[in-house]
């Protein structure tokens, strides 16, 4: 069973996920905060994702797979996709990079997701665009809009080839009407298309991916063209969480897999409406929550209180990693699925999941043959044996392992069309040998034919096609041809 376990990311700056509320009372968790962009230290290097100090060198790469880099924002008539804070995305210098490099390079958390990338091939990270706070500002409302729809797409692509991306994940929160819902599914198969169109334009064999988040409750699906969506996206990126909260009569779980009497909302019933409209299993990701929802004044699970309290995210949201409270008894309902700790001296019962719930929400993923699980947000996590995502990987069993793309030679900055080798590559045209001044018959011998699975670096020759081919950077999966900006370069007929 392909499974894969995902992350995503925050803003302009981090890697949150979403949170996303079903009711229209709730609450969004994942919003930048306010205050993200004075986070500073002397040189303004302590800006960390999401004005969190987390930075993208803190992330465990072995347990997931994607990386939702979250979030861009959408211009609301025109479509444009633009960047959030280009400082931290782009421009924030990290000890390791160099003030004094020549050319126009890209840095920031971009430069270091890259990074991570080249490390390990099997990490792929996507640009998510939209969110909470966008999406109710009405930025998606371009689309309706055919033309807006083609903005979005080119500017999105744009952004993905600039930056080094795998793919996109657009986070509408929510169609609220059959003409947004067919909007948003025409948007994604709309940019499946382009995307394979950028990726045969580039040669790429490995396709480029599209994911959207979507809700778990009927605010969040009831006008979607899920059989539309299915065909268009890479995964659904469940939002299995905020089923209960500040919005709600009695405290509650957030995030059950069964029961949830009272709020109406668990992740098999939203689970069983996607599947029997037309999505297919292995194309969902399950969400889960890095963090807690609070309930002050209260007795117990399912009983009145009053008010939410503090937390570390913000009131009455805690990070995973700060849970269970201090002083609180932890009680695990392995029936619904679902955990909380409550702590009786001050009345406070957060709802969030423990490791020993990560781990049958794993099960439960297995079971039902969905993709993998999906994380809201990644700074909330614990570091080692406790982390949730670690937990749910390790259940998994195997995670995805298809590569991603190192390979971007309509990069506007030096350093991602050199694959940080260095040297800039120009764009100039590659040597293109014609028929009259090729040499020809002069052999290629002891030259190996191209393999689409070995990996070439700067230098390395192979044959192919009847020809003598020299790599001028990484590449990888990459039939040679001549092409500009491409990393072959064709030197004579063998
Ligand atoms: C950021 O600015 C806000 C508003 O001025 C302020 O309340 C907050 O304390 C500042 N945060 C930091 C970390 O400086
Ligand atoms: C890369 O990540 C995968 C999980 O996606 C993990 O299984 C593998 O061990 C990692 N490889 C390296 C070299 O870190």
């Amino acid at each position: 069973m392909p499974s894969f376990s995902k992350m995503l990311s925050a803003s302009s700056s981090v890697l949150l996920l979403f949170s996303y509320a079903f009711s229209t009372l709730a609450t969004p968790v994942m919003q930048r905060p306010s205050q993200f962009s004075n986070i500073t230290g002397p040189q303004g290097d302590q800006r960390g994702i999401y004005g969190r100090n987390f930075q993208p060198q803190d992330i465990a790469t072995s347990t997931l797979t994607h990386i939702l880099y979250s979030f861009a924002d959408c211009d609301a008539s025109s479509g444009a996709v633009k960047l959030t804070d280009t400082y931290a995305d782009q421009e924030k210098h990290y000890a390791t990079d160099s003030w004094s490099e020549s050319g126009t390079n890209l840095y920031g958390a971009m430069k270091q997701l890259y990074l991570l990338k080249q490390a390990n091939r099997s990490l792929k990270t996507l640009l998510s665009v939209g969110g909470w706070t966008y999406s109710q500002s009405g930025h998606f409302n371009f689309v309706t809009n055919a033309g807006a729809r083609a903005t979005f797409i080119s500017t999105a692509i744009t952004l993905l080839e600039d930056n080094g991306f795998d793919g996109i994940d657009i986070d509408f929160e929510y169609p609220s009407s059959t003409d947004q819902g067919n909007g948003l599914a025409s948007l994604l198969s709309e940019l499946r298309s382009a995307l394979n169109a950028h990726a045969a334009s580039k040669g790429d064999t490995t396709p480029y991916l599209v994911t959207a988040a979507v809700g778990a409750g009927p605010v969040g699906y009831n006008y979607l063209n899920i059989p539309q969506m299915n065909s268009a996206l890479s995964f659904f990126n469940l939002m299995a969480y905020d089923y209960a909260g500040s919005w709600s009569t009695v405290s509650d779980d957030q995030a059950n897999v069964y029961g949830g009497a009272i709020t109406g909302f668990s992740t098999d019933k939203a689970l069983t409406y996607y599947l029997e409209h037309g999505a297919s299993a292995s194309k969902i990701s399950m969400g889960v929550p890095l963090y807690g929802r609070a309930f002050t004044q209260t007795t117990g699970i399912r009983q009145p209180f009053n008010g939410i309290g503090s937390g570390s995210f913000e009131n009455g949201i805690w990070d995973y990693k700060d849970l269970p409270r201090p002083g609180s008894t932890v009680t695990e309902d392995t029936n619904n699925i679902a955990s909380y700790c409550y702590d009786a001296s001050s009345q406070t019962l957060v709802s969030y999941d423990t490791p020993n719930i990560a781990v049958k929400k794993a099960a439960y993923i297995n079971s039902k043959g969905l993709a993998g699980g999906m994380y809201w947000e990644l700074s909330n996590d614990k570091k080692g044996a406790d982390s949730l995502v670690a937990t749910v990987a390790r259940e998994l069993g195997s995670l995805d392992s298809t590569l991603n793309h190192l390979n971007y030679p309509g990069s506007k900055w030096d350093n991602i069309r050199s694959g940080m080798g260095g040297s800039p590559v120009t764009t100039a045209a590659p040597t293109t040998t014609s028929s009259t001044s090729a040499p020809t018959g002069a052999g290629c011998s002891g030259v190996s034919a191209w393999s689409a699975s070995a990996v070439y670096t700067a230098g390395m020759q192979v044959t192919y096609g009847g020809y003598l081919w020299t790599a001028k950077w990484w590449t990888q999966g990459e039939t040679p041809k001549v092409q500009d900006s491409y990393p072959w370069t064709q030197v004579r007929a063998c």
